[in-house]
């Protein structure tokens, strides 16, 4: 049986990817790595906690000493590695938490493996889940591709550069077997009300400005969470060691639209007149360092591994907005306490 271990398994992206192995992999055990930070929750995966090949560890990968005990004892064949302190905001705010759990955490799991594979690395991978905002910013044109440079300019984004490269630097120094993918905006299900889709959809529902950075003109593109995890599967089992690829939505929006169409989808499903929700929207101060466009060339991981998006962005964000508009408990849970403080120091 293979032992596999996810990082930040009960994230956002993290349960959608533990949900998939454990069901679609029954003769793996998959081993749930999680810290259990503000972002993470195990009612995520309420719905698969009992499966006999599924076992939570909350432990934190900036524990050197933890982690390399943990590797020793369960001797891991695999290591997905999502865990990390993810918001852009939040790390314009404290630099030194991202680079301590992604650069830091990123190095221990690394030396973990290295350890344990040095001299068996046959059927080993360590696959390392990055994200498009270590290229830096897009102009009007053009598209990044797995050459494109990189150039962060967010805190966030230069921690998860420098664990990007340190991946890299662990295959070529200790012929470490890796895989790197690089990834859009995802939304969907389970996502923590911080970022722009479920914190906007969770400000219509209680009828809370809607707070717009700078003009907002700046573009993303955006993937459902299920397809993420569904190119993660493919890259996981084939794509090429010491290889990177790009994952990406085909699907570019100015948030300004988005926001627009967010809310008309919200007015149809909470039965408010046409227009209601988009008197909600408040140009507010824009965040430092913006990046004005980020837009993915998928083609590689498309023509190589057969991956292409599963759902259109009109059925995502109906899957999405259903979600939310169903489990205000989770809602509810997620945003009280540690979230009203940092809600109220960001926006108020
Ligand atoms: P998230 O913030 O929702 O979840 C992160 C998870 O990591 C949480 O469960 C948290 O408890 C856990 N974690 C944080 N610090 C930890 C630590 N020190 N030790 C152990 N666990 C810890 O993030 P997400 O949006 O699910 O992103 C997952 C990964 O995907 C990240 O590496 C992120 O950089 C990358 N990514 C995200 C996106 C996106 O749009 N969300 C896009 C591309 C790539
Ligand atoms: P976000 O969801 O934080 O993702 P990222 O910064 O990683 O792309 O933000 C998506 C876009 O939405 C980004 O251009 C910033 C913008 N934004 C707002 O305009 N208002 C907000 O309150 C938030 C959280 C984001």
């Amino acid at each position: 049986m293979k032992k596999i271990v996810i990082t930040g398994g009960a994230g956002f992206i993290g349960s959608h990817v533990v949900r998939l192995f454990v069901t679609k992999y029954p003769e793996y055990h998959i081993y749930n790595l999680d810290a259990l930070t503000y972002a993470g929750n195990l009612e995520n995966l309420v719905d698969i906690e009992n499966k006999p090949n599924y076992t939570f560890i909350k432990g934190d990968i900036t524990d050197e000493t933890f982690i390399a005990d943990l590797f020793d004892k369960h001797q891991f064949d695999g290591v997905i590695h999502l865990a990390a302190e993810s918001h852009v905001d939040r790390s314009i705010e404290d630099p030194l938490a991202f680079v301590k759990t992604n650069v830091f955490g990123t190095v221990h799991l690394l030396n973990a493996a290295k350890k344990q594979w040095l001299n068996n690395p046959e059927g080993k991978r360590f696959y390392h889940i990055s994200t498009d905002e270590v290229y830096g910013s897009l102009g009007a044109e053009g598209l990044f591709t797995e050459t494109t440079a990189y150039d962060p300019n967010s805190p966030y984004s230069a921690s998860k550069a420098s664990s990007d490269h340190f991946v890299r630097a662990y295959g070529e120094t200790y012929d470490l077997p890796f895989v790197i993918t690089n990834c859009s905006n995802n939304y969907g299900p389970n996502h923590f009300p911080e970022k722009l889709i479920p914190l906007f959809i969770n400000n219509i529902i209680n009828n809370k400005p809607l707070p717009v950075y700078g003009d907002g003109n700046y573009t993303r593109d955006w993937l459902f969470v299920v397809d993420h995890a569904r190119a993660i599967d493919l890259v996981f089992h084939h794509g090429k060691n010491h290889d990177t690829y790009n994952i990406g939505g085909f699907n570019e929006w100015k948030n300004i639209d988005l926001v627009r169409l967010l809310c008309s989808i919200m007015d149809g499903k909470l039965g408010r007149a046409a227009g209601k929700s988009a008197e909600l929207i408040t140009y507010v101060k824009d965040r430092p360092g913006h990046d004005l466009r980020y837009a993915i060339d998928a083609s590689k991981i498309n023509k190589e591994l057969g991956w292409k998006p599963s759902v259109t962005f009109e059925q995502g964000l109906e899957i999405t907005v259903n979600w939310y508009l169903n489990n205000s408990e989770w809602l509810q849970h997620v945003t009280s306490g540690a979230y009203a403080s940092y809600y109220e120091k960001q926006y108020l």
